[in-house]
This record gives C-alpha cells, sequence and structure tokens, in this order.
C-alpha cells in the first residue's frame, strides 16, 4: 500500500505530502495507487500544467515554468545544463512531478541511420528494433526520455514529402516495421535509463494528404480508415506504445486534433490505449485555421473534449482550461484524466525516481553503434537494375561524380538534428579508405544543380576509368516536413550527366540518394546498374563501397511503388481491381492509328501514356546471386475461426555465386467480399540469410484474424469464402513463386 509509495522514492513521498495527500486513491496496483495519489491531490493549475509540452526559450523562462508546476513536458531543449536546471526547479518545487524531456529522434540521435523508408526496404524488423533502441540509448544519454516516433502514416503518394518518415505504402509491413521502433524505443522495461517513451504518429491518415501536398485535408472514408490507416496504429498500441500524436490533417472535415472518434472512441474505448496523446505542433491553434474553432479558447475546449491530453507549444490548455472549467464547458475530471494520463507515463518511465540522465556521454558514435548503422544501410539498399555492372570486378580505377557522392550533410536525410555531418562516411571518403584509386570529379555540386560546365571535365576523368560510380538523388531539405514536390525527376542536371556518362562507354553505377521513389524512368536506359539507398545515414559511404564491392550482397525490396511519372499517382500494389482491370504495360500512345475506332484501344483502367503498373513494384529488389524455391505446401485447405493459422512451408536454397539474402512475402487475395478487396495484400515476410549453396526450410504462419476487414457496418469480420495464397518475391505476379487456393468455412 502506502509503503509501495514512500519506496518509490522521496520525490514522490515530497510530491504526495507537497500535495496534501487526500483524493480517492484507487485500490488499483502500485501505479494506480501512486497515480492517483499524485494527481488526486493537485490543484487544478498543477493538472493543467502537465499538459502544458513547452518548446525552448530562454531557461529563466523555463525554470520559472518548471518551478511554477507548468511544464509538463519540453521539446528542443539540448543543453544539459539549463535541461538540469529546469528538471531541479520542477522537483524541487510543488507538485515536485518531473517534467518529460523529448526531442525528435526519428532515425537516429548521434549515429544517423538510414530514413525510416529505408529501414523499411530492408525488410528486417530487428534491424529497425535495434536502430531504435541505440537511438534511444544515445538520447537518454542527454536526458531526452521521449520521442516523437515512430511514424506510421501510409503513404501512397510520393510527391508528399513525408513519405521520407514513415514505412513506405503498405499496412502490414508499416504495423510489423512500426511495432519493432516502439520495442526498440520503450526496450522491456520503460523505467531502465536507457528506454524512452516512443510516439505513434501521426494518427491519423496524415499521409493521405490530397495531392500530396503536406498539412492538406484528407479524405478517407470510414472503412479505408479501418483496413488501411489504422492498422499500424493498433499495432504500435498492441505494442504498448506510450503515447500518441495527433495528425495536423482535417479528415473529411474534423481536424484529428480536435477528433473524438479517433481520439476517445477508438483509440481508448476499442484499443484500451492508457498512456497519452499529445497535439502536433501547435495543431491545437490551428484548428482556427481549419475553421474547426473560433479562438484558442474554443480550440481548447474541442481539444480536451475530443480526448487530446497534452498540448504541444500553442498554450491553449495553459491560458483557457481553468476558464473553460469555472463556465461548465470542460469537466475537471476531464482534465484530472488527462494529468493521470500523463503522470502513468512519467511513473512508467521511472521518473519519479531517477528524474535526472544516467547513461554515460560515452554511447554517442560508439562503435557498435556505428556497425549497426553501417548494417542498416547496406540493409536498405535496393538494387533495381544491374545488367553484370556489379559487383565491381577488375575495377581498380574509380571515376566517382554526382552531387551526392560528397554530401555529408545530405546523406544523413532529414529529421536530422543532433547527428553531425562531421561523423557521415561519404562514398568518397569510403572509396578512398578502401584503397580504390579514386578519381573525383563532382559534375555538380548539389542535387539541383544544373550548371553543366564541368561536363568536360567529367568526360576527360571517365576517359581513364575502369568504371564510373554516380550517386544522385536529392538533398536532404527536399523531402521531409512541408517539402512537398509535384516532378519527381531527378533535380537539376542529374539525367544530363547521367547521358554524359552513358557516352564514355564506361560501366555505369547508378546510386540513388533520396526521401522518396523518384521518377528515373528515363534514366534507366543511362546505366548499367542502379542501386536504390535512400537516404543512408551516417555510414552510408561504407556500406556503399561493401555492396559494390561485393562484399554485401543487396537484398533490399521496395516498400513503396515507383510511379514511371507523377502523372500515374497514387500508385500502388494493393489496390482494388476495379469492374474493369488493366493488365500489360505496352505503352500505346505513340501506336494509335489515325481515326482509331472508338474502343480500338480496349476498355480498361489504364494510361495510353503510361501503361499499367508502376516503374518497379512494392516488394521489388535484385540480388548479385539467384534463389530456387521449391518443396512448397501448406498445413490444409480449409480453415474456421479466427484462431486458425494458414502454414506455408518451403525450402529456399542459393544457387547463385555469392552470400544473399531473399524476402520471402506471402500475398493474399479475397476473391470475393461483401465489399471489394485489394488484390492482394502482404500478410507475412521472412527475410531468409544464405551463403552460397545453402538452403533453408522456411515456414511463414499466418493468423485467419489477419484476414479480417471492416465490412458495411464498421464491424471487423472473418467472411466466409475463397482466398488466393502466394509466396512471391515482390508484389509483381512475375514474381510469383508459387500459389493455392483455400477456403474459409
Ligand atoms: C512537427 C512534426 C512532428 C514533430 C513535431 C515536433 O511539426 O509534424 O512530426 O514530431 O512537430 O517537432
Amino acid at each position: 500500500m502506502i509503503k509501495d509509495i514512500i519506496k518509490l522514492a522521496p520525490i514522490a513521498l515530497l510530491a504526495l505530502s507537497a500535495c496534501g495527500g487526500g483524493g480517492t486513491v484507487n485500490n488499483g496496483n502500485a501505479e494506480d495507487r501512486f497515480v492517483d495519489s499524485v494527481v488526486n491531490s493537485l490543484s487544478l493549475k498543477h493538472k493543467i500544467g502537465q499538459l502544458n509540452q513547452v518548446t525552448a526559450v530562454g531557461v529563466e523562462e523555463m525554470e520559472k515554468l518548471a518551478a511554477e508546476g507548468m511544464m509538463g513536458s519540453i521539446l528542443n531543449e539540448t543543453n544539459l545544463d539549463n535541461l538540469h536546471r529546469i528538471q531541479k526547479a520542477a522537483v524541487d518545487n510543488p507538485p515536485h512531478i518531473p517534467v518529460l524531456i523529448s526531442r525528435d529522434v526519428i532515425h537516429g540521435y548521434k549515429t544517423i541511420f538510414p530514413i525510416p523508408l529505408g529501414q523499411a526496404a530492408s525488410f528486417d524488423p530487428e534491424l529497425v528494433r535495434q536502430g531504435s533502441e541505440i537511438s534511444a540509448i544515445e538520447a537518454a544519454s542527454d536526458g531526452i526520455r521521449w520521442t516523437f516516433a515512430p511514424m506510421l502514416d501510409i503513404a501512397r503518394d510520393p510527391r508528399w514529402g513525408r513519405i521520407a518518415e514513415g514505412y513506405g505504402e503498405d499496412a502490414y509491413l508499416t504495423s510489423v516495421m512500426g511495432a519493432a521502433a516502439v520495442k526498440g524505443y520503450q526496450g522491456d522495461d520503460l523505467s531502465k535509463e536507457t528506454s524512452i517513451a516512443a510516439c505513434a504518429k501521426h494518427f491519423v491518415g496524415y499521409g493521405a494528404a490530397t495531392a500530396g501536398r503536406d498539412y492538406n485535408s484528407t479524405f478517407i472514408p470510414m472503412r479505408l480508415l479501418r483496413n488501411v490507416y489504422l492498422p499500424p496504429f493498433r499495432a504500435a498500441a498492441q505494442a504498448g506504445c506510450a503515447t500518441y500524436m495527433s495528425s495536423f490533417n482535417d479528415n473529411d472535415g474534423v481536424p484529428s486534433t480536435g477528433n473524438k472518434l479517433i481520439l476517445t472512441d477508438i483509440l481508448r474505448n476499442e484499443w484500451k490505449f492508457d498512456g497519452f496523446v499529445v497535439s502536433d505542433w501547435f495543431s491545437v491553434g490551428e484548428m482556427i485555421n481549419h475553421g474547426f474553432a473560433a479562438d484558442m479558447k474554443d480550440a481548447a475546449e474541442k481539444a480536451i473534449n475530443a480526448g487530446l491530453d497534452m498540448d504541444m507549444v500553442a498554450n491553449a490548455y495553459k491560458d483557457y482550461l481553468e476558464t473553460l472549467v469555472s463556465e461548465g464547458k470542460v469537466s475537471e475530471s476531464k482534465i484530472t484524466e488527462a494529468c493521470k494520463n500523463v503522470v502513468r507515463i512519467k511513473y512508467r518511465l521511472g521518473l519519479f525516481q531517477n528524474p535526472y540522465p544516467t547513461v554515460s556521454q560515452d554511447v554517442k558514435y560508439a562503435p557498435e553503434h556505428l556497425e549497426a548503422a553501417l548494417h542498416a544501410a547496406e540493409q536498405s539498399a535496393v538494387m533495381l537494375k544491374n545488367n553484370g555492372a556489379l559487383p565491381l570486378k577488375n575495377v581498380k580505377k574509380i571515376l566517382l561524380c554526382g552531387p551526392m557522392a560528397d554530401a555529408p550533410h545530405d546523406q544523413l536525410g532529414t529529421w536530422v538534428f543532433d547527428g553531425e555531418k562531421s561523423h557521415t562516411i561519404t562514398p568518397l571518403a569510403a572509396f578512398k579508405e578502401a584503397g580504390y584509386d579514386v578519381t573525383y570529379v563532382a559534375g555538380l555540386t548539389y542535387s539541383r544543380d544544373s550548371n553543366t560546365s564541368k561536363f568536360a571535365e567529367v568526360t576527360r576523368a571517365a576517359k581513364s576509368a575502369d568504371a564510373i560510380i554516380f550517386v544522385g538523388g536529392e538533398e536532404s531539405i527536399l523531402s521531409g516536413e512541408a517539402h512537398c514536390l509535384s516532378n519527381l525527376n531527378l533535380q537539376g542536371a542529374q539525367s544530363e550527366l547521367l547521358e554524359t556518362l552513358k557516352k564514355t562507354g564506361k560501366p555505369v553505377v547508378a546510386v540513388i540518394m533520396a526521401g522518396r521513389p523518384l521518377t528515373i524512368t528515363d534514366d534507366i536506359k543511362n546505366t548499367d546498374a542502379i542501386l536504390y539507398m535512400f537516404h543512408p545515414g551516417t555510414m552510408g559511404g561504407n556500406a556503399l563501397v561493401n555492396l559494390v564491392a561485393g562484399k554485401v550482397t543487396p537484398s533490399g525490396k521496395l516498400p513503396a511503388s515507383f510511379p514511371k511519372n507523377a502523372g500515374q499517382i497514387p500508385v500502388y500494389y494493393n489496390q482494388n481491381n476495379t469492374g474493369r482491370p488493366a493488365s500489360g504495360n505496352e505503352i500505346l500512345l505513340d501506336d494509335i492509328p489515325a481515326e482509331a475506332g472508338q474502343t480500338s484501344l480496349g476498355c480498361t483502367s489504364y494510361m495510353l501514356d503510361t501503361g499499367f503498373g508502376p516503374l518497379y513494384p512494392f516488394g521489388y529488389g535484385l540480388s548479385y546471386t539467384e534463389f530456387a524455391f521449391s518443396d512448397f505446401s501448406v498445413n490444409k485447405t480449409e480453415f474456421s475461426g479466427e484462431n486458425d493459422e494458414i502454414k506455408v512451408s518451403f525450402t529456399i536454397k542459393n544457387t547463385g555465386n555469392y552470400e544473399g539474402a531473399e524476402v520471402a512475402q506471402l500475398y493474399v487475395r479475397d476473391l470475393v467480399g461483401s465489399i471489394t478487396r485489394p488484390i492482394k495484400e502482404l500478410k507475412g515476410f521472412k527475410k531468409v540469410y544464405l551463403q552460397k549453396g545453402e538452403q533453408q526450410n522456411v515456414e511463414i504462419t499466418v493468423p485467419l484474424s489477419s484476414l479480417k476487414f471492416y465490412g458495411l457496418d464498421d464491424k471487423e469480420i472473418l467472411e466466409k469464402g475463397e482466398f488466393e495464397v502466394w509466396i512471391a518475391t515482390s508484389s509483381a505476379n512475375e514474381d510469383i513463386k508459387w500459389k493455392t487456393k483455400i477456403t474459409v468455412k
């Protein structure tokens, strides 16, 4: 009982005594008792103080806010002395509740990992977990105990710059990677000094911004929300994610920050989430811009009553909640509940016992962290083309060129505040370090550079080279928040440079570092091999050298479909069949005879100038070696009840000349449903690493519950009927290795 609380820490005892004890104490477990005891005895003002997140301002002002108990959390303060002063002010003064220190640690703190879209391409959840764990360890050494990651927004539109921050277009892959990230950040024990609270964001539907323009309205109907956009957030709740962040967008007229349906009815009442929800940056106040709130006071009322617990930097709660309670527009119990949600996470983090950081500064850029980042960059690279130029053979002299070949800042990618470019290993540094005879002529100095005056020098340098490595793509500023593009071709004169390189007659290996799929359709012909590294992070250069040298075989698979051109967007693999499904890929436009008959080109869901299907499909990626699949079997063909399981077994053999890894993907199709269902959906995958000649028996198990969907009455159902089941190495039909039909009885 009370002894549990005394054991917690003097600060908690102090908190209790300072709050005068009192209030009805929940007779639940120690956590409930502690949270109830701390919160029930707070003044209304101090309850509201816990719901206020402040951004870094002058240390005196921050110290004052903390001492007054009006700072539940702070973000973007990284000066350790300031943080100590702030925390001391909070714990030494009533109500003695520690401040929750937060920061965006999206794909690394000091050691920077590939952007999340790149990590998704690894199809290796353990790699994502490990990267998040390392990020947490390094961030915790600077007192950060809460980060705003993983970003779980499904993105089917690469014009949207924030596709870089998520795990791509597929709900299942995003769910698996998101859960892995939560486990990485939070560990098995959130109170461990190196664990930090994760934040599932942006809740919900933010990636469906109309026209791929950031912050734009979304119009996601309930069934699509349930079946595509919500599942990754549900998976995060099941993984124990401590916090959620409401998204900027208004979906079908309701801003997420004031949307009771998602913040309370679904997140709390259906998913039983007991952490807390923070708004996005000033998104409480932005409900005025949306025309959803008349003023800041109205916005505060709408947000708290919808179930938003913490106000990020709008000061709406701090300035108006007390008045709203006195006017009877907001009940104090609502504020009490929100405060308990915040204090509960602080309790789980062990902040009451250990409000100050104890992790050594030595963890930053630790060798094992850099090694993990190297592994992640190697595994995240997707080989899109290779006509034999890779791995490099009998290559001594390399011409290295392109705007990203020595771009230590841009190589890190978007959302990097604390990683230092001085630690970046660029391709130039890595090729030199590896002992290659490298001639470096950038040709272009940054990705948007259109100055072709150096191309002649590139051509001259190519004469003596055995192979050319072009490293292009996009500067980091061109993806991420508020950085959307209507044209996804290579920026500047990069395509012209590739044309120039092609004319030299030397093998051209094109390496693309980007925050999104780019429409490299017209560049392909000017390359002999293409390695897509997304933004690979601190160790990208070493990873590239290991990959092109054949020390590591490319094994990444695309987490998002690559459109042929921006006009084709949205293009994604798990689309519906439509009443007139298209197929084939030929471009009809150039072969249409004059006065062609009205229906002579067929009447299917097709683009005359682009054909059907993406440039590269979801799940696609090449290897240096070959894999043979055999001995397929499925445990049975008739199933019933959601606890049943589909088990597909098979053998994979590495029949080529290099070690490598293949990603076996399991797709299903619900052939007839009470609503139209996608032509295929990823429901399982396994990345299998094999030495040359090695084979492995593999089993992929799919719970029948994963075939459920939300149907006509917004109920999640498992419908009887026939399903097709595939094992494939991409979402494209030509990569199907085996298929069968099963029946749900
Ligand atoms: C930003 C982003 C969000 C981020 C937050 C704090 O506007 O939308 O992803 O975590 O503000 O920096």
